[in-house]
């Protein structure tokens, strides 16, 4: 878990500042600007208080030295210049060297670029410059003042002014951001928070129901979060407690299935016994019995080996085709049926990689399928036979089982593959398809029901890298 200053707050209260001081830099640069500008205004203004002075007396030039000298330094200036209808008049300081050479800031220029840059030069270049500010008198432009004086006085006011500019946008980044900070983690960072903590505590018991988390009922994507957490986690919780329960009713089921069919092999061994008695009664009921007891038994040990087949993964070894499915047909009952024909298109000499047992019992299950449907419509069908037939592409190996019997009933095309439930006849488990498919798919292929208008037809398709011959 991340503490209260780490992960997502942290970075928030970050964000916050840079973009506070960002945008202070971008507000300082024009104050700063518009600082010198009206601070070089203000001394152009003492130079024109000077001018019209030395316009107001008629001989300039013997005015008393106390009094120009005063003019002077009340405005900072070295020197003055006003010029007007072509002459001009020039009062200076006593006794103090002129500068050789003086920066002209021309006050009439108001483009903000240049102001921006000039303010930029001031602070940088600023500290042993002389200024010449050139501006004109209110509304006359053919009066012109100039001011000759240093501008250290001016750098050191801007860096004043910068200073205290810095220090209030801290202050009004700090505060900001702490407002924001206080915003952002009571309406966002705390549930989040709190839906992490959830998550996490969840996901390592999901089966403690205590542990879903309680939506609040805020309307806003956060509300959402935690409504669509809790469905989760209820689904989540209801299917592993579905689970377990499967488990262990497959378990008890298992246990069930075993003692019944040990209880049925005894049982079948006491009816072969009655079937050999003399008694003409019990000889016209035995086959019933023995029969009744022989599907029991086949019925449980399909159970039984469907519960077991699913734990072991297949064993490949390389495995003829054509003789497995002969086998495979044996096993189910085709060869050497009284009408049935078995036929195997398979060529010899075709060989696999494949679990031997694993892969008969696909074919195994789908042969017998073939037989018990054409076996249960007797004799309605004309020449009934079996067949399968081998297709190859560069990239798929694909064995077709193909009767010409009475087709999938609807019943059984419903719950195609599903176990336990797509069984269409009497004593069927519904298992023999649900294991073909899952066998074939433990080989990396799969099985699929071909429709057509007569018989059935399965497909059993592998990927091409399982034939080794
Ligand atoms: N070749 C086939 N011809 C007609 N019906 C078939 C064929 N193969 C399967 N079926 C139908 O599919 C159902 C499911 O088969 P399966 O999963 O092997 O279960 P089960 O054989 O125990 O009933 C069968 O009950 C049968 O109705
Ligand atoms: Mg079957």
């Amino acid at each position: 878990m991340p503490g209260p200053f780490s992960g997502l707050s942290v970075k928030i209260i970050a964000t916050i500042i840079v973009v506070i001081l960002a945008v202070e830099i971008v507000i300082y640069l024009p104050s700063a600007a518009n600082f010198r500008q009206s601070w070089l205004n203000d001394r152009l203004r003492v130079g024109v208080v000077a001018a019209r002075v030395l316009d107001a007396v008629p001989d300039a030039m013997n005015l008393p030295r106390m009094l120009t000298d005063r003019l002077l330094t009340s405005a900072g200036a070295l020197a003055i210049v006003y010029r007007r209808e072509g002459q001009s008049q020039l009062i200076e300081l006593e006794n103090v060297t002129m500068p050789r050479e003086a920066v002209t800031v021309d006050l009439r220029q108001r483009d903000p670029a240049s102001l921006i840059l000039g303010a930029l030069e001031t602070l940088v270049l600023g500290s042993n410059r002389t200024l010449r500010i050139v501006g004109e008198e209110d509304g006359m432009p053919d009066r012109v003042i100039e001011v000759l004086m240093p501008e250290a006085p001016l750098r050191r006011e801007l860096l004043l002014y910068s200073r205290n500019l810095f220090f209030l946008s801290l202050i009004l980044a700090i505060i900001t951001s702490a407002v924001l900070y206080v915003f952002v983690s009571r309406i966002l960072i705390a549930p989040i928070r709190r839906l992490t903590g959830n998550m996490v505590e969840f996901s390592e018991a999901p089966e403690n129901a205590a542990l879903i988390v309680t939506p609040s009922d805020r309307r806003d994507e956060i509300g959402i979060m935690e409504r669509e957490l809790a469905a989760m986690e209820s689904d989540i919780y209801s299917m592993l407690r579905q689970r377990r329960h499967l488990a262990d009713l497959g378990l008890a089921v298992a246990k069930i299935n075993h003692d019944l069919r040990n209880t049925l092999t005894s049982a079948q061994l006491l009816s072969d016994q009655v079937a050999n008695l003399d008694d003409p009664k019990v000889q016209r009921l035995a086959p019933r019995l023995v029969l009744s007891i022989d599907k029991a038994i086949g019925f449980a040990q399909s159970v039984l080996d469907y519960g077991r087949q699913s734990a072991t993964p297949p064993r490949p070894v390389p495995v003829d085709l054509h003789l497995l499915l002969d086998e495979a047909a044996f096993d189910a009952g085709l060869v050497g049926h009284p009408s049935i024909r078995w036929t195997n298109h398979v060529p010899d000499a075709v060989s696999i990689s494949a679990d031997p047992d694993q892969f008969a019992r696909i074919f195994d299950n789908l042969l017998k399928n073939a037989r018990e449907a054409l076996e249960a419509v007797g004799g309605k069908v004309e020449a009934p036979q079996v067949e399968v037939t081998l297709a190859e592409t560069p990239d798929w190996l694909t064995l077709s089982v193909t009767d010409n019997g009475p087709g999938l009933p609807p019943r059984a095309r419903e719950n195609l593959f599903v176990a336990f439930e797509g069984s269409a006849k009497a004593g069927g488990t519904g298992l023999g398809l649900a294991i073909a498919r899952e066998l074939t798919e433990a080989h990396g292929g799969k099985l699929s029901f071909v429709d057509q208008p007569l018989g059935t037809r399965f497909d059993v398709t592998l990927p091409r890298s399982i034939r080794i011959a």
